[in-house]
């Protein structure tokens, strides 16, 4: 197949691009570098631009015959999205919206977006399904839940399919050691407490000890950059094999508190993590936990990677290995 991966510098779109290089598809990378780095972009083309550009886009859409887009770009931090909502929907929405009409213009019909667990806000039972009720509480999740109920007017309207794959914690590195997590600020938690082992952070901060969870400190469900990929080509090739749309929750089914990531990385890396707890994180729900179990029986997907150690260790990799691109 020939393939758009928009946001295909950015951590989860640069990961996507190397795998369906790898199975054998071409891959045209569109991609501002707002976020993402050039360097990671190296398994595709890139095409250097914006979606606000229609007519970067009409001709992107002219000169390639694509038979699918996948759609990684977006601003993804809750803290920013609170204080600066305008910019999570602009960017969020209104850019995917051009980018939508582009392929109904150009006849391409399936289209992978990245959602996030984030369009549930707070959870209401232990493990989250498909069907949970969908009330984001930051303007993040908000607006990719608006992508996911306008991708619904849109394959009424256009037939265009669409599969929304809602990542609970994305988290590791390719383990071929050749792409990683590098975001500028960093704000996520596996990344830092790396930062700590390799002496580029003094101590990691735990926000809050004292939730209604085992140790105290919230739990995630990490699920590995790698199961990611391959449940969007599976995704994907379901979607073009059954023509419909769909909606899965992509996680690992399984919970890590912030304590049990700091044990992991010390594990790992051998080294000792300080750290020190401070207040709570405001939006931070005690734990969020996927049930993965649809995406399992209609795609056929399995986590490879569910160990936290083997997330840990892939990203130790690319945090000691890495330049900073
Ligand atoms: N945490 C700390 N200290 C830190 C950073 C994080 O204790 O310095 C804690 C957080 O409170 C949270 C856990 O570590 O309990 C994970 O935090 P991250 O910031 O790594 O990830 P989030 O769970 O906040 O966010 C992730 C994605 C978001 C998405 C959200 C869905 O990064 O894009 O999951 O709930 F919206």
């Amino acid at each position: 197949m020939k393939i758009l991966v928009v946001g295909g510098a950015g951590y989860i779109g640069a990961h996507m691009v190397k795998w369906l290089a790898r199975a054998g598809h071409e891959v045209i990378v569109l991609d501002n570098l707002s976020t993402g780095h050039r360097d990671a972009a190296r398994y595709g083309s890139l095409v250097e631009g914006d979606l606000a550009d229609e007519w970067l886009l009409d001709s992107l859409f002219k000169d390639n015959q694509f038979d699918a887009v996948m759609h990684f770009a977006a601003f993804s931090l809750v803290g920013e999205s609170m204080v600066d909502p305008g910019k999570y929907y602009r960017n969020n929405v209104a850019a995917t919206l051009n980018l939508l009409d582009a392929m109904v213009r150009h006849g391409v019909r399936h289209f992978v977006f990245s959602s996030t667990a984030a369009t549930f806000g707070s959870p209401q039972s232990e493990r989250i399904t498909e069907a949970h009720p969908q009330q984001p509480i930051n303007p993040y999740g908000q607006s990719k839940l608006m992508v996911e109920r306008l991708l619904e007017d849109y394959d009424r309207a256009h037939g265009l399919k669409s599969t929304c794959l809602r990542y609970f914690n994305a988290a590791g590195a390719d383990p071929e050691g050749e792409l990683g997590e590098s975001h500028n600020p960093e704000t996520h938690l596996i990344p830092l407490v790396l930062q700590v082992a390799s002496g580029r952070r003094d101590r990691i901060s735990v926000f809050g000890d004292d939730y209604d969870t085992p140790d105290g400190s919230c739990i995630r469900d990490y699920i590995h950059v790698q199961d990611l990929c391959d449940a969007h080509l599976k995704a994907l090739d379901w979607m073009r094999l059954s023509e419909r749309s769909g909606r899965f929750n992509l996680g690992n089914g399984k919970g890590f508190s912030v304590f049990e990531v700091i044990d992991s990385v010390r594990r790992v890396t051998e080294h000792s993590i300080p750290y020190e707890v401070t207040d709570r994180r405001r939006g931070d729900p005690a734990r969020l936990v996927a049930d993965a179990a649809f995406a399992q029986e209609v795609l056929g997907w399995q986590t490879k990677y569910s160990d936290v150690d083997t997330m840990v260790a892939h990203a130790w990799w690319w945090e000691k290995n890495s330049i900073v691109i």
